[in-house]
């Protein structure tokens, strides 16, 4: 099982800074990442929140939820959150980052992701298709 974990401000997809994030919705971009699962054969279970200790609190229980891999798009976590950071770490089970926007063009502050030290990758700037990517990524069987 893959477990897609969104973080704060991302239940508001499709209607939130269109211009930046694009109009699909979180459910129509969790559809797209059960579908990728589904043509790979795995399950993916995809969850948000807007608070960072929900977000640990899964990341610590992914191995026992049975999860071989997490995609995560940690918001504006990504550019704060030493304790996120801590918890990828602290954790067996690879985790690649996502972001919709290439936050490389974007402001300075978004330049820097504290989290994505301690990830397998990242992906940034290919919208939905970074998620598909992440997916597909932690399925496979190549050595990382
Ligand atoms: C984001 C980029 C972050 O800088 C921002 O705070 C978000 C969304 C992205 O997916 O592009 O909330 O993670």
């Amino acid at each position: 099982m893959i477990l897609v974990l969104n973080g704060p401000n991302l239940n508001l997809l499709g209607k939130r800074e269109p211009d930046v994030y694009g109009t699909v919705s979180l459910a129509e971009l969790d559809g797209s990442c059960v579908e990728a699962g589904r043509e790979l054969g795995v399950d993916v279970v995809c969850r948000q929140s807007n608070h960072e200790g929900e977000l640990i609190d899964w990341l610590h229980g992914a191995a026992a939820e049975g999860a071989t891999g997490v995609v995560l798009n940690p918001g504006a976590y990504a550019h704060t959150s030493i304790a996120l950071r801590d918890a990828i770490a602290a954790i067996e089970v690879p985790v690649v980052e996502v972001h919709l926007s290439n936050v490389h063009a974007r402001e300075g502050f978004r330049h820097k992701s504290v989290t994505a030290a301690r990830c397998a990758g990242s992906i940034v700037g290919l919208g939905a298709d970074g998620y598909a990517l992440a997916v597909r990524h932690l399925v496979s069987d190549r050595p990382r």
